[in-house]
């Protein structure tokens, strides 16, 4: 009898203990400098609804519907000015993550239908500013998602100047772009990638310049990813000529790279990477195509810019340098345009034989005009 006793408080304690445990923690891992949406997961705030947000157990926002319905949101954090309250939802967003605002965030809810409670613990990874993108104009521009592959429940949005331009609801198989929003400047310009929702601009002019945003979230989780690019279009490209059998630099204009750069540098040859660091390795002549670059390519390991050694007339056209990082990615075009060596000894052939035509045109000159005054004589002779 005591032992069932003692099993029952044990079932009892077991069961509140498990009733505790059964809220679940979500794990948020945030790129630092990125931003994130929690959602309480309500759709509209009722009437005498409290939303307490507490952070590391301190509150740090409250919200409170009235009997009207009239709703008071306030951040009672003053010192954290990244948050942001959504006054019909509750959510609570909070913009460019520092290390100082990783941990444990909580929303209690009180309502007139029961109470509830979600936490979310974020971590921060690595270190993320608004990623500058610097692009020639008619090149394409390659925007990551940051995923490496896009799940089963993702729904990812982009948005340019906050018009929404693709869609992905991979739950549905549906990717979609909208080229036909803003005038139509983005006609034929849109294509998101399969595998990571990447988007893709290509032929790019001045006026898609701006801010672009991608939201990424789950349709099992709480919470949203958003992360923003700055792209600014330049004009031209940079232009380099050469005299066969010399050596052309390509400078990559950044002054060190970064440990999580990677920097590839292609050729229009056969689309071909011919030259590559990936997180601190360098490869060169990887040469894709023909072997036409064997021996000539040298990279900066320090700069990641590239020369060109004994250069050739097969190696003019136009060349690519991608260098993607964590905290920035850039894109730049170079024409080289080789001239000939054989070029001089044509000019001077040109020279040569314009010079021998000269003479004996003058020769011939000569001649004929001492026939035409000796005509006159024998003219005169005969009067
Ligand atoms: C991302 O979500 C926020 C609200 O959480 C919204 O204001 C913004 O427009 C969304 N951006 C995109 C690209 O969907
Ligand atoms: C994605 O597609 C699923 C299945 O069709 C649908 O239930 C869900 O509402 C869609 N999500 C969005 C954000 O459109
Ligand atoms: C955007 O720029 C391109 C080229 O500069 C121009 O042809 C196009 O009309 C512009 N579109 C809009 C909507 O301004
Ligand atoms: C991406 O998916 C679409 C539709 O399923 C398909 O038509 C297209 O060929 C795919 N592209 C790549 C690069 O896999
Ligand atoms: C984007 O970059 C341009 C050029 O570098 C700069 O003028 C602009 O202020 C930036 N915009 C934002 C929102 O950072």
């Amino acid at each position: 009898m005591q032992n069932l006793g003692l099993i029952f408080v044990l079932l009892l304690f077991v069961n509140v203990v498990c009733g505790v445990e059964t809220e679940v923690v979500e794990a948020v891992s945030v790129i630092l400098g990125d931003s994130v949406t929690l959602q309480s997961e309500v759709t509209q705030i009722q009437r005498n609804d409290v939303f307490e947000w507490r952070f590391s157990g301190h509150r740090i926002a409250i919200i409170n519907s009235d009997r009207n319905n009239k709703v008071q949101a306030e951040v009672t954090e003053k010192i954290r000015d990244n948050l942001q309250l959504d006054h019909q939802t509750g959510d609570l967003k909070i913009r460019n993550i520092r290390t100082a605002d990783c941990g444990l965030y909580e929303l209690d809810i009180n309502s007139a239908r029961g109470s509830s409670k979600k936490s979310f613990s974020i971590s921060g990874v690595a270190s993320d500013d608004t990623k500058v993108v610097l692009v020639m104009e008619r090149d394409s521009v390659i925007l990551p998602s940051g995923l490496s592959e896009i799940q089963r429940e993702d729904q990812i949005t982009w948005k340019f100047k906050d018009t929404l331009i693709a869609k992905i609801n991979e739950t549905a198989g549906i990717f979609s772009t909208y080229d036909d929003v803003l005038d139509g400047r983005f006609r034929y310009r849109l294509h998101l990638t399969n595998q990571t929702g990447s988007l893709i601009v290509t032929n790019v002019k001045p006026n898609i310049s701006g801010l672009y945003e991608i939201n990424i979230s789950k349709s099992s989780s709480r919470y949203t990813m958003h992360k923003t690019f700055n792209v600014t279009s330049k004009e031209g490209e940079s232009r380099q000529s050469a005299t066969e059998g010399n050596s052309v630099t390509l400078l990559s204009g950044v002054p060190e790279i970064h440990s999580d750069d990677v920097i590839v540098w292609r050729s229009e040859h056969g689309d071909s990477i011919i030259a590559k660091i990936d997180r601190g390795k360098v490869l060169t002549t990887l040469d894709g195509a023909d072997g036409r670059y064997s021996g000539t390519l040298e990279l900066d390991s320090k700069t990641g810019s590239l020369t060109i050694r004994h250069i050739r007339t097969e190696h003019a056209g136009l060349y690519h340098l991608d260098i993607t990082g964590q905290r920035r990615t850039i894109f730049k075009r170079f024409f080289i345009s080789v001239c000939s060596q054989n070029w001089f000894r044509y000019v001077m052939v040109v020279i040569v034989v314009a010079v021998l035509l000269l003479v004996v045109i003058g020769a011939i000159a000569v001649i004929r005009c001492r026939q035409t005054q000796n005509g006159k004589y024998y003219k005169k002779l005969m009067y």
